[in-house]
């Protein structure tokens, strides 16, 4: 602000004349009015109302005058600048209002467009389960074994004591992709592998012992799907060859196995069964965890998961037959072995109620999204 000035004459202060300021004020208005967007409207701000406009030039020229001229150029000014710092507002409300508008209009986003990005898929049940399988046996120091599924007939069957005119290896069981039994062609026979039980053969082959080895995997059968039949589906399979092993061990392998997965105080039993690869065998079976065996001989509670027979049947499983442990140049005088092998839908669908085999294999993303990652 400049210092008074005893010789000062308002009337010659050029920027406190009343036209001045009316015409600074006018050119203000119309320059804010003139604004056609808020950066416009900023510039305009700048210049007509900011520190170097001409009405705060002139507000500055007030401090300078005389006492008696003060009051009557600080009213005008401070009118004027008035009028603009309004006129500013109400403009900058106008233009913020309009862009507001149009940002909804401009940015509004259709969903009802129809997209061209695939959506995600989901883990099949059957993966997680089998990992979960996989976990309860590695924590117990087992390792995780595989073999092809395309598979040598030798190891599917001849190594396992299934004898060539065994019912399984007949064309009704057994899609051949190479070699079928009896043909002439000499060729060595591939078969799609019927269960993992030659995952037993390769790893007695491979590995040092002892072998703790489990296995889940795809097999094959030539099966029609339906809703209890699959051509493919999934097994696991489990072999451990140490020194000193008895059924025993393997009935407390089987009992820990059904409490990890299905929970606390499950029993099982075993029933007398025959399999060419283990000797003695048995089928087991676990005690319905849906019923706990309640609903047998109660009609009034039947259960859908057992079908009100109080047990769920796991699979196969035996002692492993000395002729296989010899195929394998392991010593059954010395080691002993056990073995077992269980369908993987088969626990699936007890475990969640899946009622028909086809959800399984149909993949719809439908079915198995419910299941999450973890189950
Ligand atoms: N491999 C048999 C099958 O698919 C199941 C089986 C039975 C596996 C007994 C075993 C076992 O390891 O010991 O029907």
């Amino acid at each position: 602000m400049s210092a008074p000035n005893k010789s000062y004459d308002p009337v010659e202060v050029e920027a406190l004349k009343p036209e001045e300021i009316d015409r600074a004020r006018d050119a203000a208005l119309a320059a804010i009015a003139a604004a056609g967007d808020l950066e416009a409207l900023r510039e305009v701000k700048a210049a007509h109302a900011g520190d170097r406009s001409p009405l705060a030039l002139a507000n500055r020229e007030i401090g300078a005058l005389p006492p008696h001229a003060k009051a009557d150029a600080g009213r005008r000014v401070g009118q004027a600048r008035g009028a603009v710092s309004q006129a500013l507002k109400k403009r900058q409300e106008e233009l913020e209002a309009e862009r507001d508008e149009r940002v909804l209009v401009e940015e509004a986003v259709d969903v009802t467009l129809p997209y061209d990005r695939l959506p995600a898929g989901a883990r099949h049940p059957l993966t997680t389960l089998s990992e979960r399988i996989e976990d309860v046996f590695v924590a117990m120091g087992y390792e995780v074994a595989e073999g092809p599924e395309a598979e040598a007939e030798w190891y599917n069957f001849d190594a396992l004591n299934i004898a060539p005119d065994h019912p399984a290896r007949t064309m009704q069981d057994t899609f051949f992709v190479q070699g079928a039994e009896g043909s002439a062609d000499g060729e060595a026979g591939v078969v799609l592998r019927t269960h993992t039980s030659p995952v037993q053969i390769r790893s007695l082959l491979t590995r040092d012992l002892p072998v703790y080895v489990i296995c889940p995997g795809r097999v094959y059968r030539t099966d029609e799907l339906d809703a209890t039949h699959t051509p493919v589906f999934s097994q696991v399979e489990l072999l451990a060859v140490d020194e000193g092993l008895t059924m025993a061990d393997l009935r407390g392998t089987i009992d820990h196995m059904v409490r990890a997965l299905f929970g606390e105080g499950l029993g099982t039993r075993m029933r007398p069964s025959y399999f060419p690869f283990t000797e003695p065998s048995a089928e087991v079976d676990m005690v319905c965890f849906v019923c706990r065996g309640a609903s047998v001989g109660d009609s009034g509670r039947p259960c859908r998961t057992c079908s009100s027979e109080g047990w769920i049947e796991l699979g196969g499983c035996g002692m492993v037959n000395p002729r296989v442990l010899t195929a394998c140049g392991v010593d059954p005088e010395r080691y002993s072995g056990f073995a077992f092998g269980f369908g993987i839908e088969r626990m699936l669908m007890f475990r969640h109620n899946v009622e028909d085999m086809r959800d399984m294999v149909e993949g719809d993303v439908r079915f198995t999204r419910p299941f999450g990652m973890e189950i």
